[in-house]
C-alpha cells in the first residue's frame, strides 16, 4: 500500500466524556467490536480507580499503567483505527485538551440520566475552537434517563451544535426495548443477559408494519410517533456539516451492555475523516507531503526512580516516520534518531520501522523534547495549536532549601516542559506562580522535585480567578494597560504577558476599562 492508501484508511480519534458517564466502558467496548481485545476488563484495569482520588502516587502508578493504553490501535473492516486514550480523573484535565490537538475527530459519551455536565461542556469548547468533528453517544439508556428529546435539546443548546439522531431509542431504563436505527430503517432489540454479544438487527422498513408492533409490543404506537418527529425536526448526517464541526450525529445505546455501539463504529468508520491537514506558523503541512513531520502532543515520564526515562508522544502529520533515520528537532536545532520507537496495539506495545500520518509513535525520551515541539526531515515548521489553557488554581512556590536552588530551578523547568503544571513569573515581584487545573498536580510537582531533583519546595495560597493572555491593536493600549496593572502581571514560560486575574468581576471591570484588549483564556488566539 502507497502512502496516500495508508493515510487514507486511517481514523485517530478520541472518547471524552464528564467522569463516569462511560468512556472507559465504550472504548473497551470498542475495541471489542475491533477485535483488538477478547475479554472485556483489559481497559478498566488500567483506569484510574476512583477511589484513590486523594493518593496521588497510587494515581500516578495507575498512570504509568495507563501508558500502554495511551493509544489503542486496531484494524476494523480495513481500516487502522487510533483511539487516544484521555485522563478520566479531572485533575488531568489539560493531559485531555493537548491530547484533542492529535486527534481527527471525537466520540462524546454522555450520561442519559445526568445529560451534559460540566466537564463535557470544557472539553467540547476546545473542539469546538479547532472545529473537530464529533459524534455523540448517550449512555446508560438501561437505567431510567431523561426523556431523549430532552437530551437532544441539552446538547443542542448546551454544546452549540446541530444533532442529527442515527438511532432512537424504544423505551428506557426498566422498559428499554432497543434502538430504531433511522440510517438503515432497522430495529435493534436489546437483551441485558449476554454483555458480550448483539443481537442480530430487525429490518423494518415500513414503520407502520405490524411487525413494529410484534417486536416492540406497547412501545409501538410512542416509537412512530417519535420518529415522526424526529424525520420531521431533525436533518439527516450531512457528512459535509459533521467534518465541519457543525453537525454532530447521536446514537443511543448502553455501553456496559454491548448495546448501540456497532450501529456507532459502523457508522464512525462511514463518515469520520482520514488524517487532517495540520496549520503551523510557516504554512499548512498536508498528510500526503512525503517528508516526514510530526510534533510531541504529551510526555509520560516514568515514575520510577531507577528508570528516567520519558516517553514523548509524537502525532505523525505527514510523510513516513522511520526508525533510525535522523529528524531534525526544530527548536533545539539539532538532528535526532531513534532506535525505539513504539507502536500501541490495543494491550501490547511494539517497536516498529515506520509510521504513517495519523499514527502515534512513542519516543523514548531523556530530556529533548517538551509538549509542542516538532519534528520534521528539515524544514523550520512549528505547529500551531498546542495552547495553554488557563489555569483554575495557583500558588506562588517557594524553595525550601536554599543550597538547592539550581536542582528547583531545572525541576520546575522541566516537570512543565512536560506539561504537569503552568509556571508564570510575577512581574512585579519576580516570584514564581504555578498555575494547574486540579489539586493534585501541586503533590505529583512536590514529590517529583523531592524524588528526581533533590529540591525541595512549599507552596503560598493565592487567590486567583484566571490567567489571560492578551492582545491588542495597539501596542500603545497594551503598554498603559500593563503600567496600570503591574502588580497583576506575569510573564509565562514562552515570556508572553499574561493578566492575572483575582476575580470574576476585577476581570469584568478591566474588559470594560479596557475596550481596546482582547482577552484570551487560551495562550493561541
Ligand atoms: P468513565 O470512564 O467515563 O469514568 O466511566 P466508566 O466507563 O468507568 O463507567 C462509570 C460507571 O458507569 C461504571 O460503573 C460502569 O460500569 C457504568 N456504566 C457504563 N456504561 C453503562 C451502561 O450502559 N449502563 C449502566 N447501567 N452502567 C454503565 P461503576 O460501578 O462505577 O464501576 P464498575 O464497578 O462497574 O467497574
Amino acid at each position: 500500500m502507497n502512502l496516500e492508501q495508508e493515510i487514507r484508511r486511517r481514523r485517530t480519534f478520541a472518547v471524552i466524556a464528564h467522569p463516569d458517564a462511560g468512556k472507559t466502558t465504550l472504548t473497551e467496548k470498542l475495541l471489542l467490536f475491533g477485535g483488538a481485545i477478547h475479554v472485556a476488563g483489559a481497559v478498566k484495569s488500567n483506569k484510574i480507580r476512583k477511589t484513590a482520588t486523594s493518593d496521588f502516587m497510587e494515581i500516578e502508578k495507575q498512570r504509568g499503567i495507563s501508558v500502554a493504553t495511551s493509544v489503542m490501535g486496531f484494524e476494523y473492516r480495513h481500516r487502522k483505527i487510533n483511539i487516544l486514550d484521555t485522563p478520566g480523573h479531572q485533575d488531568f484535565a489539560e493531559d485531555t485538551y493537548r491530547t484533542l490537538t492529535a486527534v481527527d475527530s471525537v466520540i462524546v459519551v454522555i450520561d442519559a440520566a445526568k445529560g451534559v455536565e460540566p466537564q463535557t461542556l470544557k472539553l467540547m469548547n476546545v473542539c469546538r475552537m479547532r472545529r473537530t468533528p464529533v459524534i455523540v453517544f448517550i449512555n446508560k439508556m438501561d437505567r431510567e434517563g431523561q426523556d431523549p428529546f430532552d437530551l437532544l435539546d441539552d446538547v443542542e443548546r448546551q454544546l452549540h451544535v446541530n444533532v442529527s439522531p442515527v438511532t432512537w431509542p424504544v423505551g428506557g431504563g426498566a422498559a428499554f426495548k432497543g434502538v430504531y436505527n433511522l440510517r438503515e430503517g432497522s430495529l435493534r432489540l436489546f437483551t441485558s443477559q449476554e454483555k458480550q454479544t448483539v443481537a442480530e438487527s430487525i429490518r423494518i422498513s415500513d414503520l407502520h408494519s405490524d411487525e413494529l408492533d410484534r417486536q416492540t409490543g406497547k412501545h409501538a404506537g410512542k416509537l412512530r410517533e417519535d420518529l415522526e418527529v424526529v424525520q420531521g425536526v431533525y436533518p439527516p448526517v450531512d457528512t459535509e456539516a459533521y467534518r465541519t464541526g457543525q453537525q454532530a450525529p447521536v446514537f443511543f445505546g448502553s455501553a456496559l451492555n454491548n448495546f448501540g455501539v456497532s450501529e456507532l463504529l459502523d457508522h464512525f468508520i462511514d463518515i469520520a475523516p482520514a488524517p487532517k491537514s495540520f496549520e503551523a506558523e510557516e504554512r499548512t503541512v498536508h498528510p500526503e507531503e512525503p517528508k516526514m513531520s510530526g510534533f510531541v502532543f504529551k510526555i509520560h515520564a516514568n515514575m520510577d526512580p531507577n528508570h528516567r526515562d520519558r516517553i514523548a508522544f509524537l502525532r505523525i502529520c505527514s510523510g513516513a516516520f522511520r526508525r533510525n533515520v535522523p529528524y531534525f528537532h526544530v527548536r533545539l536545532g539539532k538532528s535526532l534518531k531513534f532506535a525505539n520507537p513504539t507502536s500501541f496495539m490495543a494491550d501490547k506495545k511494539s517497536v516498529i520501522d515506520e509510521a504513517c500520518p495519523g499514527d502515534i509513535v512513542g519516543i523514548y525520551d531523556t530530556g529533548n523534547f517538551k509538549i509542542g515541539d516538532t519534528l520534521t526531515e528539515g524544514e523550520q515548521i512549528r505547529f500551531k495549536g498546542i495552547p495553554s489553557f488557563s489555569p483554575e488554581l495557583f500558588r506562588y512556590v517557594e524553595n525550601a532549601d536554599p543550597i538547592r536552588y539550581k536542582q528547583l530551578a531545572k525541576g520546575l523547568e522541566q516537570l512543565t516542559d512536560e506539561g504537569v503544571a503552568q509556571l508564570f513569573v510575577s512581574q512585579s515581584n519576580g516570584r514564581k506562580i504555578i498555575g494547574t487545573v486540579g489539586a493534585l498536580q501541586f503533590d505529583v510537582i512536590r514529590y517529583r522535585l523531592e524524588h528526581e531533583y533533590g529540591a525541595s519546595c512549599s507552596y503560598l495560597p493565592m487567590s486567583l480567578y484566571k490567567a489571560c493572555w492578551l492582545e491588542s491593536d495597539e501596542k500603545s493600549v497594551l503598554d498603559d494597560f500593563k503600567r496600570r496593572k503591574w502588580q497583576f502581571m506575569a510573564t509565562d514560560k514562552e515570556g508572553r504577558d499574561v493578566f492575572m486575574a483575582e476575580s470574576a468581576h476585577a476581570l469584568t471591570a478591566s474588559q470594560e476599562k479596557f475596550p481596546g484588549i482582547r482577552f484570551h483564556f487560551t495562550s493561541e488566539f
